[in-house]
């Protein structure tokens, strides 16, 4: 059924308290639930109506009789409840042992767990599992003592002690009113890293990180990461921890990354932990983002918590923002928050942009969904986490700090909407151009799709000025308020001023524009030579710019703009015009000595960083161009920027030889510092390159020193990256490189996916990727029971691998559906994310357009798909 944000209606009746107590067995664990309810008096009188899904009701008492009571498609209708106050006892059962969704009460690996967010509490036991009835929380667990030694949930432990038969006992108590789905418990044979902390209020907290026997040492990182989240957060924010103790556990068996229940976070293993034979450079930041980031929901989310599901963003965007902020500051150096910045918008063009022009299409605050799970989505995460980053732009940084202060004043311990978060910030900030046109910035709530703005400049040299027209389009949709962050370059590399005709004199040499019309002009005054505008710095807005710049223009800003965003940007858009020019004319790409020679200079550049000439030199993703383009042929753009990619791997050899010398090796162990970690993707790239070549005279070198390097890598960056340039080079010592990877770490589950998400993801060349991964199906470590292993290898295919996965046969489309249809079977919310792969299929050209449509009717065909999957087939086919 369609949920519907207009439809929402506070809740009936009001959970004040709840006692928990779980008697866990992994085939029937006995949940008792008392309950502490009362009628809601602002809503019509009626029957108490509790939501529970996949459990058995053993008992229900009122007041401590036995009631009548009746269960009807997932819920628990009692008609007859009392007008004052009760106690409401419920006793089920639940099989966490069965529980393959990994929703509500599971086990893995012979240990239990929760995840309860969006709306698993009710497959543990019956309650009004919406965030807006927030409940104190006392939990007592009983469990057998061998096998399940650590027993944990929020908040404090109260009391812990011996029962017969081998079991024992904890209660805990969390002292703050928390909705359902921030509910989670822990059981099982775990040990713990500890550290004791004093925060600047001087009050003494326990942290601890909980994982698996033999993973203790690869849990420094996110303890480390943990600690730098807690200062920050105090000193960017003043938001304090606010628990005696903290804890976070890792799992093997996890649908997303992370999850920030109070006091007792889980996470994937893969979020969690770290070793640098293991880890790669990038696992390493994806960890300390995803631990501040749910460190930082402490506030953003738990402290201040949704009203209901369709503000979903006003945690997630704000805890995104927070987290990048996070990361930028730690990277510190300039420099390194650019590559930062870079990162981050690369990754929203590659998910959220093709997300918000297919077939899910939804605005930040959505208005309708049929299972929420399919709404965690690149938009509610990363367009919401830019729109937080204009609200940051428009009222300055001092501004937003103190807009968060006053949310918090004002919406401590509630349960609210992204409408509350807007009116503080405007109200924190009187005057500001944002308080100035609060009710159409809103709009970036309620529009869905990406603004096209379109940006064209005159300049007149007799009474030196210079005027820029911007217009903006979002297929008719009301006009948005953009913030353009902007300077003007000289053709020379001059830093022009940006005095506006009609006001008093401005000294700064970058300013933020405000588009709010359909179309504006404004004129810069003393302008004294012809400018190249530099729009959108540091993508100060997720829209499509169109500024209309030559290749002469672009050039200049590659070469002299002050903002290391928009100089990158010049790069790639000197790449995109390129590969578009020979995907819409249908000819070879051929790269000319212009662009050839400006990446040479970025390559060589004596004071660019490692890292920021990695990003340069990497091509545009192909999901990004594909973008561009109204009709797609999958394999003419992979076609395009293979060529690109080869013809920079031949024009700059000699390049790439100085750069892979120059930053291969660093001494000293180990760091995952940005310096070190720029100077590795560098080398990286540069050996990727020396290896795609197999003409070169010296080809037969490179792949000996990458085989070399490969099997001599001090760490798992240069060890996956010599790997990869192997089977991505289609190498000959590809497969035995392989070979001995997988006899290297096959223990190491984390690493085998590294495996198997290498091979999933490698150029095609003559259908032999394809049909490795079809072949890899059946190899003894792969499993689609694990969220992680499912992903490593079927997703990088179909979702990460667009040459492979489109195929002329259908095959790939086949594999599709197959796979979708047996993930349902286990766990919806993977199988779901999985359905997306066809997000995009209605802009295919022949013969893939047809062939996907057919995939897609498959898999609507069956009857029993659950509501997650047919949800998005439905809408891939309303969408054709
Ligand atoms: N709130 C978690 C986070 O972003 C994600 C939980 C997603 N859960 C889900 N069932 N979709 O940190
Ligand atoms: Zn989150």
């Amino acid at each position: 059924t369609l949920i519907r944000r207009e439809d929402y209606l506070a809740p009936a009746f009001w959970i004040r308290k709840v006692e928990l107590c779980f008697d866990l067995d992994p085939l029937k664990t006995i949940v008792t639930s008392k309950m502490q309810v009362e009628r809601n008096a602002a809503v019509a009188h009626g029957p108490l109506k509790l939501h529970g899904e996949e459990i058995n009701v053993l008992r229900v008492l009122i007041n401590g009789e036995s009631v009548s009571f009746r269960t009807e498609d997932d819920t628990l209708v009692i008609d007859n409840a009392p007008d004052a106050d009760f106690a409401l006892e419920i006793r089920n059962t639940c099989c966490p042992e069965k529980n393959t969704a990994l929703s509500g009460l599971y086990t893995s690996g012979g240990s239990f767990f929760t995840q309860c967010e969006a709306e698993g509490f009710r497959r543990i036991t019956y309650f009004l599992d919406r965030p807006d009835v927030m409940a104190v929380y006392t939990v007592l667990m009983r469990a057998d003592k061998t096998k399940y030694p650590v027993l944990l949930s929020n908040g404090n432990l109260v009391e812990q002690g011996e029962l017969d038969n081998n079991r024992h006992f904890a209660k805990w108590h969390d002292p703050f009113p928390k909705p359902s789905y921030l509910f989670a418990l822990v059981a099982g044979d775990l040990v713990a890293r500890e550290q004791r902390v004093r925060t600047r209020g001087g009050k003494d907290h326990l942290l601890q990180v909980f994982v698996r026997r033999g993973d203790l040492e690869k849990t420094e990182h996110a303890m480390n990461s943990l600690i730098a989240s807690m200062v920050w957060d105090e000193a960017r924010f003043k938001l304090p921890l606010d628990l005696e103790r903290f804890m976070v556990v890792g799992v093997s068996d996890f649908n997303m990354g992370a999850m920030e229940n109070k006091g007792l976070n889980i996470f994937n293993t893969s979020a969690l932990l770290a070793s640098p034979a293991t880890s790669t450079d990038a696992d390493f930041s994806r960890i300390e983002s995803i631990v501040a980031h749910e460190y930082f929901h402490n506030w953003t989310g738990n402290r201040v918590t949704c009203r209901d599901w369709f503000q979903l963003s006003l945690k997630e965007g704000l805890t995104v923002f927070r987290d990048q902020e996070f990361s930028m500051d730690m990277a510190a150096a300039p420099s390194a928050r650019a590559v930062c910045r870079i990162q981050d918008v690369r990754q929203l063009r590659a998910m959220q942009f093709p997300e918000d022009s297919g077939a899910m299409a939804h605005p930040v605050r959505p208005d309708s969904y049929v299972e929420i799970n399919n709404f965690y989505t690149a938009t509610v995460y990363e367009k919401g986490a830019e729109v937080v980053r204009m609200y940051q732009t428009l009222v300055g940084r001092a501004g937003f700090e103190k807009g968060m202060t006053l949310y918090f004043e004002r919406h401590d311990g509630q349960a609210v909407t992204c409408d509350d978060f807007a009116q503080a910030m405007a109200d924190a900030n009187p005057g500001s151009e944002l308080t100035k046109r609060l009710d159409a910035f809103k709009r970036w709530y309620s529009t869905p799709g990406t603004p096209r703005v379109t940006a064209r400049g005159s300049y007149d040299a007799i009474s030196r000025t210079y005027t820029l027209t911007l217009s903006q389009q979002n297929n008719g949709a009301a006009p948005q308020v953009i913030p353009v962050a902007m300077g003007l370059i000289g053709h020379g590399g001059q830093v022009l001023p940006l005095e506006l005709q009609g006001e008093a004199e401005y000294h700064g040499n970058e300013r933020v524009l405000v588009l709010d019309q359909a179309e504006q002009s404004f004129t810069f005054l003393n302008v004294f030579v012809e400018p190249v505008p530099s729009l959108l710095r540091g993508f100060s807005a997720p829209v499509l710019l169109d500024d209309g710049l030559s290749d002469a223009d672009l050039l200049t800003l590659l070469t002299h703009d002050t903002d290391a965003f928009n100089r990158w940007e010049a790069g790639q858009r000197l790449a995109l015009n390129r590969i578009l020019a020979a995907v819409r004319s249908g000819t070879p790409l051929q790269l000319d000595a212009a662009y050839v020679d400006a990446m040479r200079s970025v390559l060589n550049h004596p004071q660019l960083d490692a890292a920021f000439k990695e990003l340069a030199l990497t091509l545009p993703g192909e999901a990004y161009i594909a973008e561009q383009l109204d009709v797609v042929d999958p394999q003419a753009i992979h076609a395009a920027v293979e060529a690109a990619q080869l013809q920079l791997a031949q024009a700059l050899r000699a390049d790439w030889v100085a750069a892979f010398e120059a930053n291969g090796t660093i001494a000293g162990g180990y760091q995952p510092d940005p310096v070190s970690v720029g100077k590795r993707s560098l080398a990286n790239l540069a050996l990727a390159m020396l290896v795609l070549d197999t003409q070169a005279a010296d080809a037969a070198v490179w792949q000996g020193r990458a085989y070399q390097r490969f099997k001599d890598a001090g760490n798992m960056t240069d060890r996956l990256g010599a790997l990869a340039a192997l089977v991505n080079g289609g190498a000959g010592l590809a497969d035995s490189a392989l070979e001995r990877f997988h006899a290297l770490f096959k223990a190491d589950p984390l690493v085998v996916d590294k495996w198997f998400a290498l091979q999933g993801r490698a150029p095609e060349r003559e259908g032999r990727t394809f049909a490795k991964v079809k072949a890899l199906l059946k190899h003894p470590d792969f499993t689609l029971k694990n969220p992680n292993r499912a992903r490593s290898l079927i997703f990088s295919l179909c979702m990460f691998n667009p040459a492979a996965f489109h195929r002329a046969d259908a095959a790939g489309y086949v594999f599709w559906a197959d796979q979708v249809l047996a993930l349902d079977a286990i766990n919806p919310q993977v199988a779901g994310r999985l359905a997306r792969a066809m997000d995009r299929w209605t802009t295919l050209t022949e013969p893939y357009r047809p062939a996907a449509l057919e995939a897609i009717r498959r898999v609507a065909a069956k009857p029993d798909l659950s509501p997650d999957v047919r949800e998005i087939v439905e809408r891939a086919l309303a969408s054709g």
